[in-house]
């Protein structure tokens, strides 16, 4: 069970039931990660015990846990398009281009979100910016000379600092490095100017990707987008 022990777990979990009421029976949907995807992941998991069918695709490690123990059946490949995938942001603007990583899905996030049908973002109002970049964009980059694409970045104005992990660096599912970057002014061709960094992997900035934000605020759900 996931505790709820403040105003933004309810705003968290509102949101997240918001979205149960998009999942379809025979859908293939897609599992974000993070303290927000967890309540649709539990969500599912309720409604697949009576009797929803449904297969799932996971982003990360700790949603594949959580979605084995909800009883969500799982799938791992797909050759066409995901229905609907459900995900948290850490910063949501009012185009609904998104910040993501924190939780240090993002590369996954990201291949899962463009192969959706429907990319839904679910999150509490306190992601809510007038602009990206109140917080810093998670970089997914290889460990091999990591400081050289760090500085790679710092060439693009960008402030790097290597996530840290429990024992050393922080390290992603896939055994990859995390770079913390700050910039002053974040525009779209920041897209195309990290990826020509050889060493970058994936960034966090997801640029017209998704299609709704439900967000869950003191005075309820309010949707930017189309939920389709
Ligand atoms: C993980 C993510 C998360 O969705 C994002 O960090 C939001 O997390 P939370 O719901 O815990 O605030 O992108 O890589």
């Amino acid at each position: 069970m996931v505790t709820q022990g403040t105003a933004a777990e309810a705003q968290k979990q509102s949101a997240a039931e918001r979205a149960l009421g998009l999942v379809r029976s025979g859908m293939v949907i897609g599992l974000g990660t993070g303290t927000t995807a967890r309540y649709f992941i539990e969500g599912l998991g309720r409604l697949v015990a009576n009797g929803l069918q449904v297969q799932a695709i996971v982003t990360s490690t700790d949603s594949r846990r959580r979605a084995i123990a909800s009883g969500i059946p799982l799938r791992e490949q797909i050759d066409s398009q995901i229905d609907l995938t459900v995900d948290g942001a850490d910063e949501i603007d009012p185009a609904i281009d998104c910040i993501k990583g924190r939780g240090g899905a993002l590369l996954r996030e990201k291949i899962v979100a463009h192969a959706s049908r429907r990319f839904v973002l679910i999150a509490d109002d306190s992601k809510v910016v007038d602009r990206l970049g109140r917080g810093p964009v998670p970089v997914e980059i290889l460990p091999f000379l990591w400081e050289r694409t760090s500085y790679g970045i710092a060439q693009l104005g960008g402030d790097p600092v290597l996530r840290a992990g429990p024992d050393g660096p922080y390290r992603t599912d896939n055994g990859n490095l995390v770079l913390d970057v700050r910039f002053e002014g974040i525009d779209r061709d920041l897209d195309a100017r990290l990826h020509a960094i050889p060493g970058v992997i994936e960034h966090g900035l997801f640029f017209g990707v998704a299609h709704a934000a439900i967000v869950g605020g003191p005075s309820g759900i309010r949707v930017l987008g189309e939920l389709g």
